[in-house]
């Protein structure tokens, strides 16, 4: 193969003018355009340098975000000794980590660098909720945040980029960052709901004690918030409907509320909050939206932006969490004209409810 790829390559040289200005060149310009595999993919992740960035660099650096795709990490974190340092030294480990897809990781304090040519943005960096802060003051200095990170995007990352959001409140700093960057399609924008998914699937595997990939079809609703709806309705354990193995009670009573706060039990465990399946679901979400689903037609859940056609009766305009699959282009796609039982309704405009009142205080905010 390789001497035929090398004959047609003398043979077009010699036709090719740019061949007789610039000698060999031409055989470059055309293994860079043709023959080798796709080009890395440039990947900036905001709030690198905190607990869940130490945990999903390597993910991402061992290809089990994007597969056998060369990727190019830039880091984007606060303009700190004590950060800038943590960062030199995390650099240096994916130095030493002996990780072949990883072509370059770069640092940068300066959204407006960091984010030139990005493909993929992952939005760690927010503000914490502090003891004593209103909902109103954390929402501002999240807007903020996310102005800045939207403006940015829009002023120099690929049109074609795919933003994840996951600072909280996710939704919502989400919908802010749209905002600032107009010309990127709504449907490039999604917020991480995938870690309440994956823990609903956890725990109905633990219950029924079956293997994960023997549930499917569990859906998250609404909010990353104590409020979001995780729905087994149409979720079944080796294709049977959860609830002929699971009691009805339990499912509406005991696991919604054990899913709705388990980020809460893990912060009073660890005195700190998720970071390991945070990086877990982040990568999940992005492999899954970018390369498509392990199984054809998975149900999967993405906070996305809600144009009033998905067909459950949500506002428009909201980064609400849906039903989606993803077939491996880059693309999703609601999954529309499920029943919806009359509990299930309830839940879903209650967070919908939550999503609509964080989205006119942060329109209150921004004036
Ligand atoms: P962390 O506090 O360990 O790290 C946050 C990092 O963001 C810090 O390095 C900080 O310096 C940086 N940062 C703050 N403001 C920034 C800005 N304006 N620009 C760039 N960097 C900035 O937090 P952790 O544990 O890594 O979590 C990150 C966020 O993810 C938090 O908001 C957390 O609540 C949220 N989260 C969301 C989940 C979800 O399912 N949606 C799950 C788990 C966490």
């Amino acid at each position: 193969m390789s001497c035929f790829v090398g004959l047609y390559d003398s043979f077009r040289a010699c036709f090719n003018p740019r061949s007789i200005k610039s000698g060999r060149d031409v055989n470059k310009a055309y293994y860079m355009d043709f023959v080798q595999p796709q080009k890395p993919i440039k990947v900036t992740i905001t709030g690198v340098a905190g607990q869940i960035g130490y945990a999903l660099l390597p993910m991402i650096a061992n290809g089990d975000m994007f597969g056998n795709r060369e990727v190019i990490i830039t880091g984007i974190d606060l303009n700190i000794e004590a950060v800038k340092q943590n960062m030199k030294g995390i650099m240096m480990e994916l130095e030493d980590g002996y990780y072949p897809l990883l072509k370059a990781v770069k640092f940068e304090t300066d959204p407006e660098i960091g984010f030139k040519g990005a493909d993929v943005a992952i939005l760690l960096g927010a503000f914490p909720r502090k003891q004593g802060m209103e909902r109103k003051d954390l929402m501002e200095k999240n807007i903020s945040i996310f102005k800045t990170m939207g403006t940015a995007i829009e002023n120099n990352a690929s049109k074609d980029i795919k933003i994840l959001v996951v600072g909280n409140p996710a939704n919502t700093n989400c919908l802010v960052c749209s905002k600032y960057a107009p010309s990127i399609p709504k449907k490039n924008f999604s917020a991480l709901t995938r870690l309440d998914h994956n823990r609903a699937k956890g725990q109905i595997s633990l219950k029924a004690g079956v293997q994960l990939n023997d549930v499917k079809d569990v859906i998250i609703w609404g909010n990353h918030s104590s409020t979001q709806y995780p729905d087994t309705t149409h979720a079944t354990i080796q294709g049977k409907p959860v609830d002929q193995l699971i009691s009805k009670s339990w499912l509406q009573k005991d696991f919604v509320s054990m899913i709705q706060t388990r980020g809460a039990a893990i912060i009073n465990a660890r005195k700190a909050s998720s970071a390991l399946s945070a990086a877990r679901a982040i990568t999940n979400h992005m492999h899954d939206w970018v390369c498509g689903t392990a199984i054809k037609g998975e149900v999967v859940s993405m906070a996305v932006y809600s144009d009033g056609t998905e067909g459950y009766n949500i506002k428009e305009g909201l980064m609400y969490s849906f039903p989606v699959t993803c077939p491996g282009n880059g693309t999703f796609e609601v999954k529309k004209g499920l029943p919806i039982d009359g509990f299930s309704a309830q839940k879903m405009k209650e967070t919908e409810q939550e999503l609509s009142e964080e989205r006119d205080l942060a329109n209150q905010i921004l004036g």
